[in-house]
């Protein structure tokens, strides 16, 4: 017997049962593609608090509970056991991999790590103070230009490249956005180190010296990717699939994703958290801020608070907190004023009246940015930091969307509230 939901229309009279569908987890939700045909009604939810999209067996959050699940495992055990290149291979192809499997996943990923030599060129077109999200909007944007063998989307095989393309090119694409900000030559990828360390090597070398990867450094990025990989039908990813449902080149939805995360509502906090810090400053101020975020005239968040869905701790704030702690010492920054700020006004706000009624906790951007900074990562390239990670997440959405037989444009409708129909009237008779 199938669960149903009756809707009934009191104007007609007329009514329709729609299906309630169950998930493995979560709440379920009715079914209402039937709605306009049969009744002739849209449904309208501006930000889609209450509208599942799609289904996907990618990753699970739970909001409430302050859970969060990739292909069915905690996030927690994957911080506390797992590697992002492991993590990647899980959201790609839905398992935990055999050691064969992960080796060669990663000989795969460093052997498409170089871009094309030609694609130096589209960085000069930049100045030196250009935001490297805007670079990384544009460049990911003209990997299309080049990779015309993987964009047959309906071949598996084309999917499967294209993915790897992107999740192997971003740190590489990320460092040079980086040494081009700061005019320092290039640096190519070197498949002896890790994902993460490359990174670092490609960011932090320069031709004249030996650069030595710091371990923690490398331990804590990698971490932070593993906890920024996927979250479900975020903006960004959102973004992603709908540029992906019209059969877009995967690569240019790769680049709308990264448009969508830069916003300070989204993956753009991370830099903002940093900002809003400096800017409060000192414990003194924090007073004058918390009121400043509660005041509905004042457009000030307190940045890294708040979240769609969490109305709980995000349990990658908490791992991040965690981890600030002990990178932090390691690497030299136990005293930061910032990261004793932070944490000063965590307990402020989650002692507040305001806070604790709309249910606003620290997010995971509150705390990554701290880490970034004690890598010596500049403020400007912490989004660019997430979309690198997100891009796996953004991969494996894309590829489940297009792998999908019944998948189809996305093509939202509207209640219109513009002008009556009228007729042209000339200039002259108007
Ligand atoms: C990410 O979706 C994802 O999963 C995103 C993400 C991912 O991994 O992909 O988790 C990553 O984007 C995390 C969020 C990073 N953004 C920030 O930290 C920016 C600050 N946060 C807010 O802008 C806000 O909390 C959002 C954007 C995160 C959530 O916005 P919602 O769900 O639309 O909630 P809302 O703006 O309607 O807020 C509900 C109420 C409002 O008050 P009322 O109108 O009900 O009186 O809470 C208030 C808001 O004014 N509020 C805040 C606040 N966040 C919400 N007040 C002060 N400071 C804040 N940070």
């Amino acid at each position: 017997m199938v669960d149903v939901v009756t809707i009934i229309d009191s104007r007609s009279g007329k009514s329709i049962e729609l299906p309630l569908l169950h998930g493995t987890h979560g709440s379920p939700v009715f079914d209402i593609g039937r709605l306009y045909r049969e009744l002739g009604y849209f449904t309208l939810d501006p930000g889609f608090l209450s509208t599942a999209s799609c289904h996907s067996a990618v990753t699970f959050i739970d909001g409430e509970q302050g859970i969060l699940l990739y292909r069915g495992y905690p996030i927690e055990q994957l911080a506390e056991n797992s590697s992002f290149l492991e993590v990647a291979y899980l959201l790609m192809r839905g398992e935990l991999p055999m050691q064969q499997q992960l080796d060669n996943f990663t000989a795969l990923i460093n052997h498409h790590s170089m871009i094309n030599e030609s694609l130096k060129n589209f960085y000069l077109g930049f100045n030196h103070d250009a935001h490297p999200m805007a670079i990384m909007v544009g460049v990911v944007g003209s990997l299309s230009a080049f990779y015309h063998d993987s964009t047959d989307i309906h071949d598996p095989a084309h999917r499967e490249i294209a993915a790897l393309r992107m999740i192997a090119k971003m740190p590489t694409i990320a460092a040079a956005s980086y040494k081009h900000s700061i005019g320092e030559p290039f640096v190519y990828p070197s498949n002896k180190h890790s994902y993460a360390g490359n990174l670092l090597h490609m960011m932090f070398s320069v031709p004249s010296e030996e650069y030595v990867v710091d371990p923690v450094a490398e331990k804590a990025l990698d971490l932070i990717f593993v906890l920024h990989a996927d979250h479900e039908q975020n903006a960004s990813t959102s973004t992603v699939r709908l540029a992906g449902s019209s059969g877009a080149n995967p690569f240019a939805c790769i680049a709308s994703g990264i448009a969508a995360l830069w916003g300070p509502a989204h993956g753009g906090a991370n830099e903002a958290v940093l900002r809003m810090l400096e800017e409060i400053g000192d414990i003194s101020n924090i007073s004058k801020f918390i009121t400043r975020a509660k005041n509905k005239k004042d457009p000030f968040r307190l940045m890294g608070f708040g979240h769609r869905i969490y109305k709980n701790y995000d349990p990658r704030a908490r791992i991040i907190r965690d981890m600030c702690h002990k990178v932090l010492g390691k690497l030299g920054d136990e005293q930061d004023p910032l990261f004793e700020l932070a944490m000063r006004l965590e307990e402020v706000a989650l002692n507040d009246d305001y806070f604790i009624e709309k249910k606003l906790y620290p997010n995971v951007d509150f705390y990554s940015g701290l880490i970034y900074r004690a890598l010596g990562i500049p403020i400007n390239m912490f989004t660019v930091m997430f979309a690198i990670a997100r891009t796996v997440g953004w991969a494996a959405h894309w590829t489940e969307m297009i792998g999908e037989p019944e998948q189809r444009i996305g093509r939202p409708r509207q209640l219109y509230v513009g002008p009556q129909h009228r007729d042209y009237q000339p200039i002259d008779q108007r």
